[in-house]
């Protein structure tokens, strides 16, 4: 087959539902007028461990409005059949209502139907718990730790004696909350057997799969619809206990319910990036090549799941080390479960390993530049497989060159501008694009549209427009021609919108579809006595606006509308899929980055402020480069709020948030963000995908908080080793 001409992949175009969501006519998963809808306001638990001894509603059904108050001791007994997918942790996930046990501060431990909002909020205010409370455990520092999770290669003790150069370094991460703008919500609605959902998910399958094993219904009695996603960053990647309460609330009410979480509750209600303590003893030569490196983490996680990350890739793969060894613990807490948050595991394990890195080339008096190109390995040392494309080299080359870092000074305090110290940083990042199957359907009709649909999502990296551009190029359409639609667990199965995988799993399937649409077409052409293209050759023909013709003979050619209906043909059909690149087994894929920023650092007060920022990446192919744009300015944003800003605290008193709201928990606001920008560097991994993507929107949230800490210390001569790095850490 003829390659078809790209017009849309790789245009700088805008959302195509860019109208709908200025104009306030994209709904989101609480804006769903259903018929009948009843209000439900969650009752969170206000002990950190213990269990309910006793659930006073009088006062709450009392109030005008109050329809119900459920809670463990008048809700039915729910089946909660095993379901190993839909993101569950292996554990015993948590059931709501089901006993009288609080596991964490803020667990759900009733809900209050009423007629309006308002009546349930106050209804639920009536509500009396009382608990036996016992002292949580919830400081990371203090607990003890489970079985770890370990790797090794070479002899890493043995290699860290024999260096001649060895740094030992422990790093802490607070814990962070994804804080997405619009807050999670439900509605739920039975039609006797059958359970419809409108639901904030970066996954409807997950969440119908969930609630069928919940609720011990047939999958295809449960129906998930989710087209628009006010951001997630990961926070919608499970199907959480509330959305459990509002089809429970639902069924026992025999009326639709809708369930919203306040902000504060989504910091108990929903998942987390957890904390981190992540020592790395790191040994090198005379030259700064590494020799060896262990990597002890701890990372909490709830007591009745265990959540892991991958936070152990980058230590294996990311620089030629003959010995590493790693011991991954995860810490078991009164707290909720947490859940990945972007960049996930990449984004903590670069803070500790790039600035380590700059740590390194410092006392050894190289250029971190220089030092990461020396540490270059030739192929994945974890698996021995070569690279599929690793352009990190070409990252250094153009962000050095575009940021101006011939200007970094190595001797710390050696800039000033005022009150201000400047310093200059760098950190390298990678991320590990995951891979899953996925499908879509695709239909072109009779009057040259088309439609494809696949059950995926769109939390703001702009999924509709940049898989209508797969599609109209596939198709040979305009961009106004083709339609895409998601967010509906009818259309066919795609894997979680998250780990970067949307573009390449979701647009494989989209493209294959496509393809085969095109095809049919052209083979029904070239057969057709009647058709202008009868009797060419198939591989010669491509489509361009809706109209096949011969390559390099536009007038030889005709319309789709003209063929299908002179074959009398309604629409043309195919079911197209993704399982994974061709081989897994020969390549190595990644996404890379470099990240070069300039601060300034208030010398009295210790304030550290961003002063600009470049990032330039190697992500493939880029299909739509003014979102992917956007994503990485979030991204970069994003670790900003990491490297400086943001901190969930926990009173370990009796395991309450205590800055559950963005007043206390503070995330990057525009004053607090100056000049940056990204670069993607041109090309594809033809190895990894048929569109040749590796994925954008995780990776550029990792090496920013490394960039900012190794900038900090160039200023002031600090190292700080924990996030979020405050002014209290540079006074
Ligand atoms: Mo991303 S943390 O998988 O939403």
């Amino acid at each position: 087959m003829s390659p078809q001409p790209q017009a849309a992949v790789g245009a700088p175009l805008s959302r195509v539902d860019g109208r709908l969501k200025v104009t306030g006519k994209a709904r989101y998963a609480a804006e769903f007028d259903v018929d009948g809808v009843v209000h439900a306001v969650i009752v969170d638990a206000s002990i950190g461990r213990g269990r309910v001894t006793g659930v006073d509603t009088r006062d709450a059904e009392a109030h005008p409005g109050v329809l119900r108050v459920i809670h463990h001791g008048n809700a039915p007994k729910l089946p909660y059949r095993d379901n190993p997918g839909s993101n569950n942790l292996p554990g015993r996930r948590l059931r709501v209502f089901q006993d009288d046990k609080v596991l964490f501060h803020g667990q759900p431990v009733a809900v209050v139907v009423a007629t309006t909002l308002e009546a349930a909020q106050h209804g639920a205010s009536l509500v009396k718990v009382r608990y036996e409370a016992k002292q949580p455990s919830t400081d990371l520092t203090e607990a003890k730790a489970g079985e770890p999770t370990e790797y090794a290669r070479g002899d890493a003790e043995a290699g860290l004696r024999d260096s001649a150069v060895r740094m030992d370094l422990t790093y802490r991460m607070a814990r962070n909350h994804h804080n997405p703008m619009e807050t999670h919500a439900t509605i739920a609605r039975w039609d006797g057997n059958k359970l419809t959902v409108w639901d904030k998910t970066q996954w409807v399958v997950g969440t119908q799969t969930e609630l069928s094993t919940v609720f011990d219904v047939p999958l295809d009695s449960v129906r998930v619809i989710n087209p628009f996603v006010g951001g997630a960053f990961g926070s919608g990647l499970r199907c959480w206990p509330h959305t459990v309460v509002a089809a429970l609330a639902a069924r026992e009410m025999k009326r639709p319910v809708k369930v919203v979480l306040t902000r504060k509750q989504m910091y108990f209600g929903t998942g987390f990036r957890p904390s981190y303590e992540y020592r790395l003893s790191l040994g090198s030569d005379r030259r700064g090549r590494l020799k060896a490196t262990t990597h002890e983490i701890d990372a909490e996680t709830s007591s009745y799941e265990t959540f892991e990350e991958a936070i152990m890739l980058a230590g294996q793969m990311f620089y030629s080390t003959p010995n590493v060894s790693q011991a991954y613990r995860k810490v078991p807490l009164d707290v909720n479960s947490p859940i990945w948050m972007r960049g996930p595991g990449f984004a903590n394990a670069s803070f500790a390993i790039e600035s380590a890195m700059d740590e390194l080339a410092h006392r050894l008096r190289i250029d971190p530049i220089e030092l990461r190109l020396r540490n270059e390995p030739a192929e994945d040392e974890s698996n021995n497989l070569p690279w599929s494309t690793r352009r990190l080299r070409e990252c250094y080359t153009v962000g050095a060159r575009e940021f101006g870092w011939h200007r970094h000074n190595p001797k710390p305090r050696a800039r000033r501008d005022g009150d201000w110290l400047i310093g200059l940083g760098m950190a390298a990042a990678v991320y590990d694009p995951n891979n899953m199957e996925a499908h879509a359907r695709a239909r072109l009709n009779a009057d040259g549209t088309a439609v494809v649909e696949a059950a995926a999502s769109d939390m703001g990296p702009g999924t509709y427009t940049s898989q209508t551009q797969v599609a109209a190029d596939a198709l040979g359409l305009t961009m106004r021609a083709v339609t895409f639609r998601l967010g509906d667990s009818l259309y066919p199965q795609t894997p979680p919108h998250g780990g970067s995988m949307t573009m390449m799993c979701v647009g494989s399937a989209n493209l294959d579809a496509c393809n085969k649409i095109r095809r049919q077409a052209i083979e029904l052409a070239v057969e057709d006595e009647a058709s202008p293209l009868y009797g060419a050759k198939a591989e010669d023909i491509v489509v361009r606006s809706g109209r096949l013709h011969v390559r390099g003979n536009p007038a030889r050619g005709e319309t789709y509308q003209r063929l299908l209906a002179r074959n009398k043909l309604t629409h043309l059909e195919a079911d197209g899929s993704w399982s994974g690149p061709q081989d897994p087994e020969r390549h190595s894929y990644y996404s890379y980055g470099a990240v070069f920023t300039e601060v300034g650092v208030d010398a009295a007060l210790g304030l550290v402020r961003v002063r600009r920022m470049l990032g330039v990446y190697d992500c493939g192919r880029i299909v739509s480069p003014k979102l992917a744009d956007s994503q990485a300015l979030g991204g970069m944003v994003g670790g900003i709020g990491q490297a400086l800003l943001e901190h969930t605290v926990t009173d370990h008193r009796d395991g309450r948030i205590v800055n559950a709201d963005l007043a206390g928990y503070l995330v990057p606001v525009n004053a607090d963000i100056p000049e940056i920008k990204a670069i993607y560097l041109e090309g594809e991994d033809m190895q990894a995908d048929p569109l040749g993507v590796k994925g954008v929107g995780e990776i550029v949230q990792v090496g920013v908080a490394s960039a900012i800490a190794n900038a900090v210390f160039n200023a002031t001569g600090r190292r700080i080793r924990e996030l979020p790095i405050t002014a209290e850490a540079l006074l």
